[in-house]
């Protein structure tokens, strides 16, 4: 198997859905399958389970499991096909569709895919690698001011602007920028060591704007909405707090229509297409201890109205 990843709140997010067993579902973000193969032991007959991702490898594992069972469809792409690529699979409308947002532990620590800061590695950090542009062909192009912003906007990084400079005279006066070991470098001689590795917040930063990661967080939730049958489940779970901002402030906004009040942040959308189901989920005291990754994780649940 192509990596292991351990799955976040497997058993709620399957709760969550309400997986009947001749149902149709999305799991819009395989990885290595958890959440789908736990979906797949709720399912019978002519249940079916359609399975996404942007990420060759992870394919090439959901390729493992249509091998046996007749319940899974694949479909390899990102979030902006997916209403295309459920109606073409289902003929029709989800009863359920799950997001498990963001990377996956493979993806991460293989040196190659250039995702991490701790292996040295090509600079690459493409979810999906059969196109689009590296990391490294964007640094090596892009302006100081422009590196600065994503370093900021998606980092939080204090530094952003001296890091971003560095980087365009690292370019410039040294040579192009190739690998995770060369941006590590330049960062570790301006930020300190702390509890974090003092690239985090740059890696993350630089990873969200390769993959266009919250716009296509932002597109795809309405695209889900109308693919989802009345009754239909919505499930999300976020690992930082820019995505999870997005997917709650659509929540709101999409299940408070004629509720307008001047003290909310947005206003509500005509007619309410949603319900939220419950308080966000977060991981058990049990899950923590066995994976720490859990901490971040947070689970909003709708049902289509
Ligand atoms: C956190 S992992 C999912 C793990 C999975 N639930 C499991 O149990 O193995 C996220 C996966 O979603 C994929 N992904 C992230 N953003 C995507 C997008 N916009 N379109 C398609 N796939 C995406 C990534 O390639 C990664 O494999």
């Amino acid at each position: 198997m192509k990596g292991l990843h351990e799955t976040v709140l497997l058993d709620e997010a399957v709760v969550a859905l309400g997986v009947k067993k001749d149902g149709h579902y999305v799991d819009a973000t395989f990885g290595r399958g958890g959440h789908s193969r736990n979906i797949l032991k709720h399912m019978e007959g002519n249940g079916k389970l359609l399975v996404i991702d942007r990420d060759l490898e992870a394919i090439e594992v959901a390729n493992e499991l249509t091998k046996n069972n007749d319940n899974v469809l694949i479909e390899h792409g990102a979030f902006e096909m997916l209403e295309q690529m459920i109606s073409e699979n289902f003929k029709g409308k989800a009863d359920g569709i799950l997001f498990d947002l963001g990377i996956s532990s493979p993806q991460i620590d293989q040196a190659e895919r250039g995702f991490s800061f701790n292996k040295d590695g090509p600079l690459d950090m493409r979810m999906d690698t059969s196109q689009g542009e590296t990391a490294a062909q964007w640094l090596n192009k892009a302006d100081w001011k422009e590196i600065s912003k994503v370093l900021w906007r998606y980092g939080e990084e204090k530094k952003a602007t001296i890091i971003a400079k560095e980087i365009v005279i690292y370019r410039e006066e040294v040579k192009p920028l190739e690998t995770t070991g060369e941006l590590v470098g330049i960062i570790e001689k301006i930020n300190r060591y702390s509890k974090k590795h003092p690239a985090t917040r740059s890696f993350q930063a630089i990873r969200i704007h390769i993959n266009r990661e919250l716009e296509q967080v932002e597109n795809v939730l309405p695209a889900a909405v109308k693919s989802l049958k009345k009754g239909g489940r919505l499930v999300v779970i976020s690992f930082h707090s820019l995505e999870d901002r997005i997917v709650k402030r659509f929540f709101k906004k999409q299940s408070t229509a004629g509720k307008y009040d001047k003290r909310m942040p947005i206003a509500p959308a005509d007619t309410a297409v949603l319900k939220i189901i419950g308080k966000p989920v977060k991981a058990s005291g049990k899950e923590l201890n066995n994976n720490p990754r859990a901490r971040s994780a947070i689970m909003r649940i709708a049902e289509k109205l």
